[in-house]
């Protein structure tokens, strides 16, 4: 059935995608930024968009609310916007918001599932995400706030640098790569990194909009199918770009030594932990089916930075 869906960031490489694939099954979409984005963006075509921000009460009181939608998604949501959605668009029968896997982390238990322990602050997990996500989940078990909270793992694909192994998305990483120069590296070929394509993330939430009941209060992760090493994402990444560069291992003081834009917190050390997580709930509940491993959104990556001349 056509639902009307408002969707805040669709001018991002995630929010643009969940507006597109929302459009071509058949809703009626309506978008939103501040038009200040300067990433690329897929082609809106077709998607009326208001341009104003999330945290003005007279714009979202004013422009989105008369939109009646039945589904508001914020791709890029906070607390604060979080809730003045809620308080002006209480028609809503559904909030569709974006947090991260990085709440789980460190791994107990692989792969991990949605009923993995991620309340409590840790040495390298996303306190900020896991504030928001717990502040959320309460307002629904407190008042029945209609959210669902969607958690990919790394965003992969066309439109963005892909993770590199330092921690970051330096494209350094990948120059060097190309150009067969050595390239300093933490031993971590053992780890495991799992990333979503951006079309199958955004995927899952254009399939939630066709089950409004069965996703109120739920959490789902979002990802490809399978965990891989890093030792098989770097050499997709080097098979890829023909590289004859030297790996050189090196201690993590050595590295950022060397390469000064690494970072620790939510960087190096973030990419040490394992990645690995189960995506059942999403494949049973919505019918989420990734169409790309890790090393295929790789490949994309690559092959859309070498397109654009960044590489
Ligand atoms: N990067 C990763 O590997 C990774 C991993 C896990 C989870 N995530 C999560 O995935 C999500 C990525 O979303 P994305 O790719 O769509 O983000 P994005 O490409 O950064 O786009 C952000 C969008 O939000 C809009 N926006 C920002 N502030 C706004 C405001 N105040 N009012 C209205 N619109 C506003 C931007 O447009 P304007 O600037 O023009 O307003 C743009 O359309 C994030 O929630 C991130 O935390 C990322």
């Amino acid at each position: 059935m056509p639902r009307k869906v408002l969707v805040f960031g669709a001018t991002g490489e995630i929010g643009g995608r969940i507006a597109r694939l929302c459009a071509d099954a058949g809703h009626h979409v309506t978008g939103v930024s501040r038009g200040v984005n300067t990433r690329p963006v897929v082609d809106l075509t077709g998607i009326e968009m208001l341009h104003g921000s999330k945290l003005d009460p007279v714009f979202l009181q004013q422009v989105c609310a008369p939109c009646k939608p039945d589904v508001v998604i914020d791709s890029v949501p906070s607390i604060e916007a979080g809730d003045l959605l809620w308080r002006h668009l209480r028609g809503a029968g559904n909030f569709f918001f974006c947090s991260s896997t990085g709440r789980y982390v460190p791994l107990q238990v692989l792969p991990a599932d949605e009923s993995h322990p991620w309340r409590e602050p840790t040495p390298v997990n996303f306190q900020r995400q896991c504030a928001m996500d717990s502040h959320f989940l309460d307002r629904w078990e407190r008042e029945q706030f209609p959210v669902t909270l969607f958690c990919p793992t790394n965003i992969i694909g066309e439109h963005r640098v892909p993770l590199d192994l330092w921690g970051g998305r330096d494209i350094g990483f990948f120059k060097r790569l190309k150009t067969h120069q050595p390239v300093p590296l933490v031993p971590c070929g053992h780890v495991l990194v799992q990333s979503g394509y951006n079309w199958d993330l955004a995927s899952a939430f254009a399939r939630a909009v066709d089950h409004p009941d069965a996703v109120r209060g739920e959490t789902f992760i979002i990802s490809c199918k399978r965990a891989i090493t890093l030792d098989r994402y770097l050499e997709t990444a080097r098979a890829f770009l023909n590289s004859r560069s030297e790996i050189v291992p090196v201690t993590p003081d050595k590295l950022i030594e060397t390469i000064p834009t690494v970072r620790m917190r939510h960087g190096l050390e973030f990419l040490l932990e394992h990645m690995c997580f189960d995506i059942g709930k999403a494949e049973r509940v919505l019918g989420y089916a990734p169409t790309h491993t890790t090393e295929q959104g790789l490949i994309k990556a690559l092959a859309w930075c070498v397109e654009t001349g960044l590489l």
